[in-house]
């Protein structure tokens, strides 16, 4: 079973986002196994986008991840890395397609909504940047053995 890191950026917490955008991975039938609102700090930050890291918007996207609190969670699920990222929608605005969450609630690219990670090297990564190992729940749901 695969674990990743989703984020609410700071846009999705002000504009009220936050219930729907979880509401999109409950429905595709993930599982919650921790989740959290942070002010991400400026170290935090800068380490969470290492690879981007001398990229001209870098500082640009560090102000805007510790411009307000975030809604940091890991889900977990059969390729809950890839599929999540299809859930998300790409990354530029104008490229992001209807029924993604992107596509749906996003109309400027740097304001973005949420983030996922790429691959289980970045969701181990982004996870351990954000949780202690004790705060990432395993449990059984009754639906898991019909899913
Ligand atoms: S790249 O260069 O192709 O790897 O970059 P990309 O995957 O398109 O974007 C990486 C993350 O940077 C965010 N981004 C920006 N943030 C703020 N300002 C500007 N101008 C900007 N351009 C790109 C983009 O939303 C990605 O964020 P995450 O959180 O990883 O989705």
């Amino acid at each position: 079973m695969e674990r990743t890191f989703l984020m609410v950026k700071p846009d999705g917490v002000q504009r009220g986002l936050i219930g729907r955008i979880v509401s999109r991975f409950e429905d595709k039938g993930f599982k919650l196994v921790s989740g959290k609102l942070v002010q991400v700090s400026d170290e935090q930050a800068k380490h969470h986008y290492a690879e981007h890291e001398g990229k001209s918007f870098f500082g640009e996207l560090v102000d805007f991840i510790t411009s307000g609190p975030v809604f940091a969670m890991v889900w977990e699920g059969d390729d809950v890395i890839a599929l999540s990222r299809i859930v998300i929608g790409k990354t530029k605005v104008t490229e992001a397609l209807p029924g993604t969450i992107r596509g749906d609630f996003a109309a400027h690219t740097p304001f973005n909504l949420i983030h996922g990670s790429d691959s289980p090297e970045s969701a181990e990564r982004e996870i351990a940047n954000f949780f202690e190992p004790g705060e990432l729940l395993g449990y059984q749901k009754t639906i898991d053995s019909w899913i």
